[in-house]
């Protein structure tokens, strides 16, 4: 695809996303055709491109403009590369893999609303999700708009989240699939870190309520008072009108921010069909409270 015309964005719901069209990011950007791109981002959260068929290259060098990439720990089945593997494919052999593999197992819990890499001390920037093979029907992932979320929280209890710190870790998540399914090694490697349970965006000052299934409890507070504020504010913010849900096609591509959105996996038939997605995360540059 060539670059014709200026890039063009159409939302693509009334709260946040919108589809970028115009341009191949599979190609070198210059700063003044990127420049759109950032502040589309800054602007609507969540960002899809269409027809931008990637190889693990092109990916990274666009990725590469968001910012510094994380690598991926031994939790996934693509460790120490760039790539974070949604996949139902055997990595080596490209066959399917049995629904009741651990592997499949593990990747539940992207079922639940969650940021990536919120049980990081510096958690992400924002993710970019790229469609490789996508099954017919099923795996659409859904994203929810947090401004909106932050927004809609009566002023008492924002007051009351403005000063506390929820513990992260990705432990909290993985439990919720399968009690001790992480190993050790994991473990260790991802000790448990401090977030705010909001995040401010540098360049239009929007808030956005931060949390979801990495965060386990709330530090200094009894665990299951903590607990039950923490599904409380993620309840109050899955409301349909605060959701976007992406039906993929191959080619697609997806960037969110993690600091304004919560997303997650639905299901599709992992013996019927294949999915194989390919994700970068780009690494954020502060710390939301100090450990
Ligand atoms: C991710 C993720 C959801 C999906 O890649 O971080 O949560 O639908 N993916 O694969
Ligand atoms: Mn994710």
């Amino acid at each position: 695809m060539r670059n014709t015309g200026p890039t063009k964005v159409t939302r693509l719901h009334p709260l946040f996303g919108a589809e970028v069209e115009g341009i191949d990011i599979t190609r070198p950007l210059s700063p003044r055709e990127f420049g759109p791109i950032r502040a589309a981002f800054e602007e609507h959260s969540v960002l899809l491109f269409r027809d931008q068929h990637m190889d693990d290259e092109m990916q990274v060098r666009f990725s590469e403009y968001f910012g510094p990439l994380e690598t991926t720990g031994s939790a996934n089945p693509a460790a120490g590369t760039k790539f974070q593997r949604q996949s139902n494919l055997d990595i080596m052999t490209g066959e399917p893999i049995p629904p009741d593999d651990m592997r499949m197992i593990y990747q539940k819990a992207n079922y639940f609303w969650h940021s990536d890499s919120s049980f990081k001390r510096i958690p992400s920037l924002c993710s970019i999700l790229t469609a490789r093979v996508c099954p017919p029907e099923g795996g659409n992932t859904e994203f929810l708009c947090m401004r909106a979320a932050w927004d809609s929280l009566p002023p008492a209890l924002q007051s009351t989240l403005y000063p506390l710190i929820a513990e992260h870790s990705l432990g909290h998540s993985r439990d919720r699939v399968q009690k001790g399914i992480l190993s050790d090694k994991t473990l260790k490697e991802l000790p448990p870190v401090k977030q705010r349970l909001f995040r401010d965006n540098p360049v239009n000052g929007r808030r956005a309520l931060y949390a979801g299934a990495h965060a386990g409890h709330i530090v200094d507070w009894p665990e299951a008072t903590g607990k039950a504020l923490l599904h409380e504010v993620m309840w109050r913010a899955d409301q349909p009108e605060f959701r976007l849900s992406h039906a993929w096609r191959e080619g697609d591509v997806i960037v969110w921010d993690n600091r304004a959105v919560v997303h997650r996996a639905t299901f599709y038939d992992p013996v019927k069909y294949k999915r194989f997605m390919q994700r970068t995360t780009i690494g954020g540059d502060e710390m939301t409270v100090p450990q």
